[in-house]
């Protein structure tokens, strides 16, 4: 199988900063520290409200993906400001998000169906610009449809009810596995390339690595947390272990 790459989101060590209003830690230094560890992008959300990643932060990314030579994974929601700024920055790739100010974090994938007329025109401007445009959405095939017929390039299914039931001890967690499996395939024969996230952890990431279709994985909020205790580097770096042992072993 072929390998798998892994984007780390660096939003929540901008979450600890903020928390004391300081200038520590620094996300740009998780970006490189993460990129010394064998990450293969970063992804960064920034949010309407700013609560953890700022203008400034994700200026100075795109600027340090470009400086390093690894892709920047923007993620945002199908706005005006947003967009105006990703035309702007020319990320290597935008990843289109529902937003909602009172969720604590991202609650489920993008209604592109429901929001076509609105979300696809941007999706024309942003890969008219020459960036990968990725819809975040759930595993079913209407989604993945209207994500193939807006013209988007990559399509990121939310692991995040998968990961739920697994923690929960929910015996669903198998049907959603079956749901990301499904949709991957309908997915990539449509010619979309495939990626996930959303609440994997080291205990949940193997059966998705292991899906022939994905491409690549973005996981952020269980690496900076297990970074408290292990480190960032040795975090990404049994993440990494996982997803090749996944797939068959390293390298493949
Ligand atoms: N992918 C998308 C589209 C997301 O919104 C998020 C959360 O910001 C992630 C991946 C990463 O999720 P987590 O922080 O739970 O690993």
């Amino acid at each position: 199988m072929s390998r798998l790459r892994l984007g780390v989101n660096i939003d929540h060590v901008a979450t600890l900063r903020n928390a004391r209003g300081e200038s520590y830690p620094d996300p740009l230094r998780a970006a490189e520290v993460a990129i010394a560890a064998g990450a293969d992008g970063i992804t960064a959300h920034l949010r309407e409200d700013r609560r953890h990643i700022r203008d400034a932060d994700i200026e100075a990314l795109a600027a340090l993906c470009v400086r390093l030579g690894r892709p920047l994974n923007f993620e945002m929601a199908v706005t005006g400001e947003m967009e105006a700024l990703a035309l702007r920055l020319r990320p290597h790739a935008a990843c289109l998000v529902p937003e909602r100010r009172e969720e604590v974090t991202t609650e489920g994938g993008l209604d592109v169906a429901g929001g076509f007329d609105r979300i696809a025109p941007s999706v024309r401007r942003m890969a008219g610009a020459g960036i990968r445009v990725s819809c975040f959405i759930d595993a079913c095939d209407d989604q993945v449809d209207a994500a193939a017929a807006a013209g988007a390039q990559v399509v990121e299914f939310t692991t995040g009810p998968y990961c739920d039931a697994v923690r929960a001890g929910d015996p669903e967690a198998g049907l959603y596995l079956e749901q990301l499996r499904r949709a991957a395939q309908r997915a990539s024969a449509a010619g979309l390339e495939v990626h996930a996230g959303h609440g994997i952890d080291f205990d949940t990431v193997a059966p998705v690595a292991a899906i022939p279709e994905m491409r690549e994985l973005n996981i952020g909020h269980f690496l900076i947390g297990e970074s408290v205790f292990i480190g960032l580097p040795a975090a990404i770096r049994g993440m990494r272990e996982r997803m090749d042992a996944a797939r068959g072993g390293a390298g493949a």
